[in-house]
């Protein structure tokens, strides 16, 4: 078929338009890096990451509801401004969807690299393999995404996090010792299929298991929220009256639970006992006063370890497809003398 002339020239702009889309898709990385296969793209796989003094920073937040994610903000911006790099930083307030958008909005801002905190396992899936598509590197802190749709070292940089199966699990160890293997246990969960709340309830759940007194009554998702938490334990509290043992998979929750159990006439800490996992203030402040027993540490303070990764990638050291943040457990023993770093 002729083509009519009069279009040949709108034709080759396209054509020229269409290069460039492509091209700057797979132009943004670049430089050395810790990428092992290259992909058809030809930007690595995960996309490499050209070594530079001062970085573009991308980092994408899933919300700002609780002590812990503000400290981990404020410990990311710390570093970032201690270093002269430029952070394009986005809260997601709670939503997957914004989420997706926030990391959508820094690809197209073109940033060098963006770290990412998914609100979920599986939403932010689309978006970790966008950023990859637009040769922007990703390295996961916090939480993970689920490894059947996306992995380490290939999608994504890496996951620089805490053990969360190993915190549920110390914080049963310490249960079962402090209850000499019996209690009725009521279980605040966190958000529904982000990878704190998953693995947490593994590892604790898993672990009540060796003891057979330890009876799990119920177990409630309650979104990692001090007043969702405070809400659902009154509720689980008319169902079973005969609770002894609060597990809640963040501080937050189970400040809400003390609350819920204190406005029900009950007394934490002495009929009824409360864990969790966080180390932030006021759990500190109710251990030192004696309505917690103890709270795992969750440490929220990613600064100055992904930034020292992001130098690693940059420089093509091969990183592991996880690393591994280590949390101290906080009691009667240390709480006060820990106090002043908390958050
Ligand atoms: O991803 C870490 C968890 O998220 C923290 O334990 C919790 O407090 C936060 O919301």
């Amino acid at each position: 078929m002729k083509h009519n002339k009069s279009l040949r020239p709108g034709i080759s702009i396209l054509m020229g338009m269409l290069l460039c889309v492509v091209l700057a898709a797979c132009g943004g990385g670049g430089g050395g890096g810790g990428g092992s296969t290259t992909t058809g793209s030809g930007c690595g796989s995960p996309p490499t990451l050209a070594k530079k003094d001062h970085y573009r920073v991308g980092f994408s937040q899933n919300a700002s509801n609780n002590p812990w994610r503000l400290a981990e903000t404020a410990s990311i911006k710390a570093e970032a401004q201690k270093r002269g790099d430029t952070l394009v930083y986005a809260d997601a307030a709670n939503s997957g969807d914004k989420q997706v958008s926030d990391v959508q909005s820094m690809i197209a801002q073109k940033v060098d690299v963006i770290l990412l905190a998914p609100i979920t396992e599986k939403a932010l899936v689309p978006a970790v393999l966008q950023a990859k598509a637009a040769c922007i590197p990703v390295i996961l802190i916090d939480r993970d995404v689920d490894h059947t749709l996306a992995q380490p070292n290939k999608d994504y940089v890496t996951f620089i996090g805490s053990d969360f199966v190993q915190q549920g699990k110390r914080v049963a160890d310490w249960l079962i010792q402090a209850t000499g293997g019996k209690a009725k246990i009521i279980e605040l969960e966190g958000t529904t299929g982000a990878s704190p709340a998953i693995n947490r309830k593994k590892g604790f759940d898993d672990e009540i298991k060796t003891a057979p007194g330890m009876v799990l009554l119920a177990s409630q998702d309650g979104d990692f929220n001090r007043d969702t938490g405070r809400k659902v334990m009154a509720t689980l509290l008319q169902a079973h009256p005969d609770v002894t043992a609060v597990y809640a998979h963040n501080d937050e929750m189970a400040i809400g639970a003390i609350a819920a159990l204190k406005a029900a006439g009950r007394h934490p800490g002495k009929d009824v006992i409360v864990v969790s996992i966080d180390g932030e203030r006021d759990a500190l402040n109710a251990i030192i006063n004696g309505e917690e027993g103890t709270s795992v540490q969750s440490s929220p303070f990613f600064g100055p370890i992904s930034f020292q990764t992001i130098d690693q990638y940059a420089s093509g050291t091969k990183l592991p497809d996880w690393i591994v943040v280590h949390d101290m457990q906080f009691t009667k023993a240390n709480a006060q003398a820990n106090l002043a770093n908390s958050f």
